[in-house]
């Protein structure tokens, strides 16, 4: 297994928690996902992935679409979009050949509803999730499937910055919106980040195999729409 992260420290911290939980290999490339070079050498450190699982974790905080100019559009696009394409492109080839290949998009949940501020993030996505959707038909005959997660709140960092970020937008207080986002999900509470690794644990796994291009919702019930 190889993870990718930019800072060193944390991701080694991660890699040797993942080998005595498992016992499993981890090496660890400390490089940025949005870089050719990072991605290169996450693909020399791991030239023949069986599974990939694209999770570009840049923290967003809303912001006003009347001042980005066309190269803010285009760091979305790279960050949420073309990152995830390119390693997409890199691995399937070898994953057909072999005949198994699962890959994993995270998202968000607000593509299915998007929220005011965040049309760069939720237009990069959307874009990411409609190329897949073009894609899956051609994969699956090989055992190649790829799915998008979209969660809700989970409790991580990047959770707590988007939240100061909101709080700030709508000048009230840290704590108002943490009491505002709980009151607004059903499930009443943030999930703890397992839930998604679980999640995404199933998706990769043999047994997935019949379910392709799909956008996956997990928000404690906050989403109300059937499809
Ligand atoms: N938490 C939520 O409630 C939530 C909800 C919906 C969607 N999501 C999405 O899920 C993804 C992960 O979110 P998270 O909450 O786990 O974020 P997080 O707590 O901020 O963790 C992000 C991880 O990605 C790494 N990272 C960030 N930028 C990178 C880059 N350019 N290259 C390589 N690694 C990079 C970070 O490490 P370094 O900084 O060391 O690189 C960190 O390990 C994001 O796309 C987020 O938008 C999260």
């Amino acid at each position: 297994m190889t993870l990718i992260a930019r800072t060193a420290e944390t991701l080694e911290r991660t890699a040797e928690a993942l080998r005595s939980a498992t016992g499993v290999p981890v090496t660890t490339v400390a490089a940025d996902f949005n870089s050719d070079a990072g991605r290169e050498a996450a693909l020399a450190d791991c030239p023949e992935p069986d599974i990939l699982v694209n999770n570009p974790g840049v923290r967003q905080t809303p912001g006003d679409f009347r001042a980005w100019s066309r190269k803010d559009w285009q760091y979305w696009l790279d960050v949420h979009f073309l990152s995830s394409v390119q390693l997409i492109q890199s691995v399937v080839p070898g994953m057909c050949k072999r005949r198994f290949g699962r890959i994993v998009n995270m998202s968000v949940s607000f593509i299915k509803f998007p929220q005011v501020g965040f049309a760069h993030s939720h237009a990069a996505r959307l874009a990411l999730s409609g190329a897949v959707a073009a894609m899956v038909r051609e994969l699956v005959p090989f055992n190649v499937t790829i799915n998008t997660v979209c969660p809700g709140l989970f409790d991580t960092d990047a959770l707590h910055t988007n939240l100061r970020g909101h709080a700030s937008r709508a000048n009230t207080s840290y704590e108002a919106i943490v009491e505002d986002r709980l009151k607004s999900c059903p499930a009443g509470r943030f999930a703890d980040p397992s839930e998604c690794g679980d999640l995404i644990a199933y998706l990769c796994s043999a047994q997935a195999g019949f379910m392709t291009g799909q956008n996956i919702v997990s928000d404690g019930g906050v989403y109300q729409g059937l499809f």
